[in-house]
């Protein structure tokens, strides 16, 4: 093992810990530690939320290394003017001896309704030397009892004039409403709180309210619809006033996609809003969505769906329909509806913004008014057109990953998503269009119908998805891994749509569990996923059958419960990377009873004889022999089923022995660790062959779960990380054999064993199977098959993340050595310990954990080792320079260490 390795590393240590940042030694509390940064439910000054005990956080700053904190108070009051008196009403902690700073529970006095609290912290340094108070951060409250909403549920239950409800590709026009109201007396607040279904928008006196699109995010809408808040304190006109919605479709009208389910049918699109006002008097009103409301289907939006995209008529604007004064003594009255779930929760979640925006790189015309546009980069969003021309002219835009020989869009991978959007001109000027209830996964534009020749400034391409703190970056000298990188975090964030879905381009766009198991961890690096995750876990809980089953789809908008273990155990293995990531222990309680029901239920229905037979769908994706298959059939290089499914169950098993003793349920934790025993016996009895000393027909990801696992027995484990080598290094040439399950723990089993240099040639590999054969055929993103450009298109995404596996892990763990230790989870202590390999002589990266930056910068310059590490304040590190044998244990602050070896960079 390890003959490959170019570089010996010669051990000793030149320099040891150099403070290059060193603090003054001022007692001055202002300089010495600062508090930053305050988040409540881990975001920044949330509107509408509706726990009772908000989970508080903050972020210690100090120039000073070696520094933490050793108490805190948190004053939390009703009025900023109370705060500012250092008066906490609502609640004062009083000093707090305690190093936490994540998550502090809030534990003040009963929080009521749509109210707004402030709240500031200081905290004590090691020397116990008090800093000053933080500056002030606030939340409100949404409606936290059912009683609270005083608003109806309204809407139309019908479709009309040319609304196709019938077909698979039904679509409704969309649904505009209107109401105005009057104000008698100074409004000191106004908060608005709504939940339109699929989608909306909301506008008041003509002006659009706040910049989310496509919220509300999605849910299981028959059991939870989640509604937004907003401050419309700025938007209420003192005496007359309009508020106008448009209704989309979203997924709650959505396209019936018959395969491979019928997509779920939630009905016609629905409308609850409430403003409450308080006025300077102190005098409360609201104004609610009632039976007085109008509303008319005969709008400018003739139609919508999020697949096949959106038809607008310019001709049928209709001006000031969301102003004061407004005739709309032709528009229906509304009906009132029945509620869609039992559940109403607010969004807890980051919206979707535009938070880009790419200029086309070419046009072409491969046939007489078929403009191709190259936006230059898979994207997922929409685009403004940008059209001078006659009235009734009708533009025509389509979307598509790639093009065919002719020049032509490649759209037989997008399956029966139309992915059209058309504009009719109302022939007034300069008229720009930009959709607002569709998007599309898209590196081409066919643009059609275009009055005059387009230029490249006739389309502008506007990026959108989640809008995600970024907590995260990685560069190396290797300018491949690099690319490979840069279209990884493309395809991450363009697939955040209130659900890590799978694709944002085919008819599918679903929430599946497998594909963001492990892959999870790696997206951490990159965005604060955390409020995400867990709101997809609320989901998965949500959809979850009441004899424990969970759907692989979620929401379960295709109602898959086919009880296998790698997909729907994946809730499991997101609790674990929470916790890991971001030190949330709350999840483990919250999301335990769920996860008990579905491993229950996987015992007490299917395990025999300590063997979990139920798997799906294999080792997903594997790279096939022959270039056009999508699943490869070769039982050589199949990984049976029931391995997958009882290694797999194992270790969910160890991970609910652990959750079930972190909440004191320690018969059950005995329970889960008994059977984890026995059914590593049985395993080992059934697929471990002691004379050949091979996992069964000894695939790459039957040694790998093995391994990762810990189900090897200690003799022969040797053996079986060699089988791991010998297949990955001789059989495939160093290239990757593995599909989505093996994969999710490839490069970090074969750095267990110090073969890093291995797993970089195989993950930089520009023949097939590789990240670089990707990109040497033009990908910018990440494919759902390793061969993508060759396989049949039913099923051949360009833009889909679960092929990643630990990559993302292994560059920010293992390469720049950036990792949470366990046991001191959410980066309290981090592990540092980069793995050199002779192909880099760079690693550079960043992480922002809970507790602030934490960096790693390497460079190997002839034999010299020189690393710039920082650790956040109120951390810790365990750090091992490499060629030390020692690690060692450093606090907050900026070091450099540097060693001398004996590498060679190739
Ligand atoms: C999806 C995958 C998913 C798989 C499972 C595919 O069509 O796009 O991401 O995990 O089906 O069957």
């Amino acid at each position: 093992m390890n003959a490959n390795k170019s570089w010996i590393i010669k051990t000793w240590l030149i320099l040891g810990l150099i403070p290059i940042i060193h603090g003054c030694q001022n007692l001055d509390n202002s300089d010495r530690m600062n508090v930053t940064e305050l988040k409540c439910e881990s975001l920044i000054n949330p509107l509408g939320v509706d726990v009772s005990e908000p989970g508080l956080s903050w972020i210690l700053e100090s120039d000073e290394k070696d520094q933490f904190q050793t108490a805190y108070r948190i004053l939390v009051a009703s009025s900023e003017d109370k705060l500012a008196d250092d008066m906490g009403d609502v609640w004062d902690s009083e000093k707090i001896d305690a190093g936490q700073s994540n998550q502090i529970r809030f534990e003040g006095k009963k929080l009521t309704s749509g109210k707004d609290y402030y709240w500031k912290v200081k905290a004590w340094d090691k020397d116990d030397i008090e800093s000053d108070w933080s500056e002030v951060a606030m939340w409100s409250t949404g409606m936290l009892s059912q009683s609270d909403w005083k608003a109806e549920w309204i809407g139309l239950d019908k479709a009309v004039g040319d609304d196709k409800t019938d077909t698979e590709f039904r679509q409704l026009s969309a649904r505009y409403l209107r109401q105005e109201f009057k104000i008698e007396k100074p409004v000191q607040r106004a908060t608005a709180f709504i939940c339109g279904l699929g989608a909306y928008e909301l506008y008041l006196n003509g002006d659009k309210v706040g910049d989310h699109m496509l919220s509300p995010g999605l849910t299981d809408y028959s059991k939870r619809s989640l509604y937004v808040t907003y401050d419309v304190t700025g938007n209420i006109d003192q005496i007359d006033n309009a508020i106008g919605i448009i209704l989309g479709n979203g997924r709650y009208f959505a396209p019936r996609i018959k395969d491979p389910f019928p997509t779920v049918d939630y009905g016609f699109p629905k409308l609850l809003l409430q403003i409450n006002l308080e006025y300077e008097d102190g005098s409360t009103d609201v104004v609610i969505s009632d039976e007085n409301w109008k509303l008319t289907p005969d709008g400018p939006i003739i139609a919508n769906n999020e697949y096949d995209g959106e038809t607008y008529d310019a001709l049928k604007e209709m001006p000031g329909w969301n102003r004061v004064g407004f005739n709309d003594s032709d528009w229906m009255d509304v009906e009132m509806v029945e509620s869609p779930s039992k559940e109403l929760s607010p969004q807890m979640t980051e919206p979707i913004r535009i938070t880009e925006t790419i200029e086309p790189i070419k046009i072409t015309e491969p046939q007489p008014g078929v403009y191709i546009f190259d936006m230059g980069q898979n994207m997922v969003g929409w685009t403004e057109l940008t059209v001078k021309g006659k009235a009734g002219t009708v533009v025509k835009q389509r979307f598509a990953e790639s093009l065919q020989d002719d020049g032509l869009l490649y759209l037989d991978n997008i399956r029966s998503a139309k992915v059209t959007n058309e504009y009719t001109l109302k022939g007034e000027g300069i008229e720009r269009f930009v959709p607002r209830f569709v998007f599309h996964g898209f590196r081409y534009v066919e643009l059609t119908g275009f009055p005059g020749k387009p230029d490249l400034s006739t389309i502008v391409g506007m990026v959108i998805h989640d809008d995600l703190e970024k907590t995260g970056d990685f560069t190396c000298s290797n300018p491949m891994l690099n690319a490979i990188y840069k279209n990884a975090v493309w395809g991450i964030r363009g697939n955040y749509r209130s659900i890590p879905a799978d694709c944002p381009q085919r008819d599918e766009r679903h929430g599946w569990l497998g594909d963001r198991g492990t892959g999870s961890r790696g997206e951490s690096y990159i965005y604060d996923i955390s409020n995400l995750y867990k709101k997809w876990l609320t989901d998965v809980f949500d959809s979850q059958k009441p004899n424990g089953s969970i759907s692989d789809v979620n929401p379960a908008y295709w109602e898959m419960y086919n009880d296998n273990v790698t997909w729907d155990g994946t809730p499991v293995i997101l609790v674990d990377m929470l916790r890991d990531q971001y030190g949330d222990t709350k999840v483990i309680s919250d999301s335990y009873p769920f996860l008990k029901k579905w491993v229950d239920h996987m015992i007490n229905s299917y395990l025999k004889d300590d063997i979990m037979p139920r798997d799906s769908y294999g080792d997903w994706c594997m790279p096939p022999k022959d270039p056009k298959v999508i699943h490869a059939k070769d039982p050589d290089l199949l990984t049976d089923g029931n391995l997958i499914g009882t290694a797999y169950f194992y270790h969910i098993l160890t991970l609910m022995e652990d959750f079930a003793g972190f909440t004191d349920k320690h018969e059950e934790a005995k329970y889960y660790s008994e059977l984890a025993s026995r059914m590593k016996i049985a395993y080992n009895k059934k697929f471990l062959d002691t004379t050949r000393i091979e996992y069964s027909n000894n695939t790459a990801t039957a040694s790998i779960l093995s391994l990762a696992f810990g189900l090897v027995p200690d003799e022969y484990r040797q053996k079986i990380f060699d089988n791991l080598l010998y297949k990955t290094k001789i059989e495939n040439n160093s290239h990757i054999s593995t599909g989505l399950i093996g994969q999710q723990f490839f490069n970090r089993m074969l750095s267990e064993t110090g073969e890093d240099d291995l797993a970089f040639t195989v993950n930089t590999q520009e023949d097939y199977p590789g990240y670089g054969y990707m990109i040497n055929n033009g990908a910018t993103t990440i494919w759902e098959l390793w061969n993508g450009n060759t396989a049949d298109p039913a099923m051949n995404s360009q833009n889909h993340v679960m092929l990643l596996g630990d990559l993302l892990i292994w560059m920010y763990e293992n390469l720049a050595g950036i990792k949470s230790d366990p046991e001191q989870p959410g980066f309290k202590n981090i592990i540092m310990n980069p793995a050199l390999v002779s192909q880099l002589s760079y690693v550079k990266a960043w992480h922002k954990s809970r507790y602030g930056m934490i960096k790693s910068e390497w460079e190997i310059k002839g034999n010299q080792f020189e690393w710039k590490v920082t650790i956040p304040t109120n951390s810790t590190a365990t750090v091992y320079v490499p060629g030390v044998k020692e690690p060692k244990h450093v606090g907050s602050g900026t070091y450099t260490f540097s060693s001398e070896i004996d590498i060679k960079i190739n």
